[in-house]
């Protein structure tokens, strides 16, 4: 494995002024008493790098910005960080994993946003049975057949985002759709939902277009849907991708003719890159920016004062990584060897997270509402619930 593609970095939380400031490892103490109060080692393993590196990035400050909230502590007990830049790379996944469980010895992993890199992950966590959070990647598998006592996901499945959108484009009137995406497990899953509801409704999937991850060459894809001219246009992109396929679809004059749907993520933590070609677009997702519940407002207050820029989704899910492990170990009193007790409390949690109201299912996948948004004037605001508390099926999951 090359030094390039695993960046290490080390920091540790600390309270106060002193806030995010990096410091060098605490080493590993051998007295049961002191060890513990010795800090906890929290691996993130998010892309920090390519198309998808603001989502890492916003993942990894949520998180951040929940512990120093908690005074640099999570149930606590102090909380030191192992950074991996995965590059949205599945092929360097299995290492990458490897190295935090192994050798880094963490005790949690967070990670990551790329469902394929995710899944590599996940065997892993299962096969060594690592706790492990997952702040994005929606692969359905990893709450399916792999799911797993030490694995929980405070983001969504790919099905989940999707699926009431199919009903939300039907009662709009919409006929027919072509559906374009990247060619991997996100973006199929995420089309397999839409169609799922789309077609149960009457609704009629007329071409799926495809290019593979990350590719951004849209424009023989915007052409020939300029020549089917379908009733609307169903997609996921997401991060740099996102950006360049709404101005792209923009460019050619097919904003003014052909409605453009999506995932949430089409137009999440995007749009003052893509500025007025994301005008009107609607989409369906577990946030929108303005809720205005008090966990919203000053999660959005919060974090905008600790990083300058506006909270999205990924922030949000970050965020909630860190409460969900907050409650853990606060049920076991700081103690992570207290591993079932620590795990029925991450299961039965019922967060005040500022999408609304989560809680978990049997698979550990989010409960959820999803919102149907439209962006108005650069946010994306929320025109309705599309569909409430949306529990995955976790076709495949055996936990009781
Ligand atoms: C995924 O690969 O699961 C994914 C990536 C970006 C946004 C949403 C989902």
């Amino acid at each position: 494995m090359s030094d390039k593609i695993l960046k290490v970095s080390r920091r540790t939380l600390l309270s106060g002024a002193a806030g995010a400031a990096a410091l060098t490892v605490t080493p590993r103490l051998f007295s049961p008493a002191i060890a513990q109060n010795a800090p906890l080692k929290v691996g993130l393993m998010l892309p920090y790098t390519g198309t998808y590196a603001k989502l890492g990035q916003f993942i990894d400050s949520g998180f951040k910005l929940f512990a120093e909230q908690k005074g640099g502590k999570l149930g606590g007990r102090a909380i030191e960080f192992v950074q991996v830049d995965d590059e949205s790379k599945p092929e360097a996944a299995t290492d990458n994993m490897n190295r935090l469980v192994g050798r880094e010895k963490v005790d949690l992993v967070v990670g990551t946003v790329h469902s394929g890199v995710a899944m590599a992950m996940v065997k892993v966590a299962r096969d060594t049975n690592t706790m492990m959070i997952i702040p994005n990647a929606g692969a359905n598998d990893a709450t399916g057949p792999m799911c797993a006592p030490n694995i929980f996901r405070t983001s969504f499945s790919n099905w989940q985002t999707t699926f009431p959108a199919g009903k939300v484009l039907v009662d709009a009137g919409i006929k027919n759709v072509v559906t374009i995406t990247w060619r991997y497990t996100a973006g199929a899953e995420m089309m397999g939902g839409f169609t799922e509801n789309f077609t149960k409704h009457g609704g009629k999937v007329v071409e799926d277009l495809t290019l593979p991850f990350p590719e951004v060459e849209f424009q023989a894809l915007i052409t020939r849907i300029a020549t089917l001219r379908p009733d609307a246009v169903f997609s996921f992109f997401a991060g740099g991708g996102a950006v360049k396929f709404v101005k792209d679809y923009a460019a050619a004059g097919l904003n003014k003719s052909i409605p453009l749907y999506g995932a949430g993520f089409l137009t999440d933590g995007t749009l003052q890159a893509q500025g007025e070609a994301a005008n009107g677009i609607k989409t369906t997702l577990h946030y929108a920016d303005n809720l205005d519940n008090p966990a919203n407002l000053a999660f959005l207050k919060a974090f905008k004062a600790k990083t300058g820029q506006d909270g999205d989704i990924y922030a949000v899910q970050g965020f909630d990584a860190a409460a969900l492990f907050d409650i853990g170990l606060t049920a076991v009193g700081g103690d992570a060897k207290a591993r079932d007790k620590m795990i029925a409390a991450m299961g039965a949690a019922k967060i005040d997270s500022p999408r609304g109201p989560l809680s978990f299912n049997k698979a550990h996948n989010p409960i959820q509402n999803i919102y149907l948004r439209e962006v108005r004037n650069g946010r994306n605001e929320m025109v309705s619930i599309a569909q409430a508390n949306v529990d995955d099926p976790a076709r495949g999951c055996k936990l009781a």
